[in-house]
């Protein structure tokens, strides 16, 4: 077994013994149901590693590490429903198979108990853990607005593109990592560092989610190809092409992206073209390499040891890389 793999198995029989059904159901079966759906489970195997990196037991960074998954999987059944996505890891939303309001309540109870795992902790790492989570989970909220406001605008720039996507996706790696480093009580130095390391990850990650939204595989991907398409999403693809088109296909790109046709495939063929032919999954792709580098960049001002720097590097690697 990979080492990655190693800590998504920690986290996955923790996950099994934590989360169980009670009472009322209607409000926790789509807990579970989406708690159990899979994913890659990123970052509580970012909070595991970095507490190992910094010199303490993973067991002792469980519980900071369901809090994240379990407040991510919540950002996630709200992002569907405020997205219109229909599914999620290859399956129905949780909007769909139940409806709206569960939803809302679901989620809310989701953010709750991620919350509520920090009591877990002693006074001072539940306060340090509680303050960050705090920060993090406001400007995911603020992340979230710009992105729903910036649908309905047409002169979105880059900066505040990357801006959004820092607060509605990368913050939150970031604070993943920096919660090992807390509860395994490194120097505020080591864990600023390993903080920035995991929001430039982040960074990349969602600049990834953007390229593979458009160019991912159906059969694979999990999620509606096309979907930051057809809801109008002004995406690093979408700016770049815009940027480097002529004229005329600015025009048009403008105007798809300001309507919300019943039928959309003509829409998304006609925008896929001006992408290709703009070579934005080309400059996207630059995008991702460069914050990468910045990520591993920022390792190097870390004191710890070269091997456990390879880990992580291999790790930003592989995310670069992904298909899901
Ligand atoms: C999806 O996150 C939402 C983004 C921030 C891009 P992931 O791609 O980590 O989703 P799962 O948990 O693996 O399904
Ligand atoms: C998600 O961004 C960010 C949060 C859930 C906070 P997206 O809307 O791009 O995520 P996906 O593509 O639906 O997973
Ligand atoms: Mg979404
Ligand atoms: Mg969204
Ligand atoms: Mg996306």
């Amino acid at each position: 077994m990979t080492h990655i793999a190693n800590y998504r198995e920690t986290f996955l029989t923790y996950l099994e013994e934590k989360v169980v059904l009670t009472e009322p159901k209607n409000l926790y079966e789509p807990i579970l149901y989406i708690l159990q759906l899979g994913g890659k489970r990123l970052r509580p195997v970012l909070t595991l590693m970095t507490a190992e990196i910094f010199g303490t037991s993973r067991e002792k960074a469980l519980d900071a590490a369901l809090a994240v998954e379990v407040f991510h999987n919540f950002s996630l059944v709200h992002d569907d429903i405020m997205d219109d996505a229909p599914l999620r890891r290859g399956k129905e939303t949780v909007h769909e198979k139940w409806d709206i309001n569960t939803g809302i309540l679901s989620g809310d109870a989701m953010l709750i108990i991620a919350y509520q795992l920090f009591e877990n902790y002693g006074d001072g790492v539940f306060r340090k853990l509680a303050q960050l989570f705090s920060k993090t989970a406001i400007e995911v909220c603020e992340g979230q607005q710009y992105d729903i406001d910036f649908e309905v605008r047409n002169d979105v720039t880059i900066p505040e593109y990357l801006k959004m996507i820092e607060y509605k996706t990368a913050v939150l790696v970031g604070a993943a990592m920096k919660m090992g480093a807390i509860v395994a009580e490194a120097s505020e130095k080591d864990a600023e560092a390993i903080y920035d390391f995991g929001r430039n990850l982040g960074l990349a990650f969602q600049l990834q989610d953007d390229y593979l939204d458009a160019y991912g595989d159906p059969e694979t991907f999990g999620k509606q190809v096309g979907g930051d398409i057809i809801e109008n999403k002004k995406t690093y693809l979408y700016l770049k092409a815009y940027q480097n088109s002529s004229q005329e296909n600015q025009e048009s790109l403008q105007h798809l992206f300001s309507i919300q046709p019943e039928d959309t495939t003509e829409k998304v063929e006609t925008v896929m073209q001006i992408f290709n032919e703009s070579k934005a999954p080309e400059a996207i792709k630059e995008a991702i390499e460069s914050y990468t580098k910045k990520a591993f960049d920022v390792l190097e001002t870390l004191n710890i040891e070269a091997t456990q720097k390879q880990l992580l590097k291999a790790f930003g690697t592989q995310l670069m890389n992904r298909t899901v």
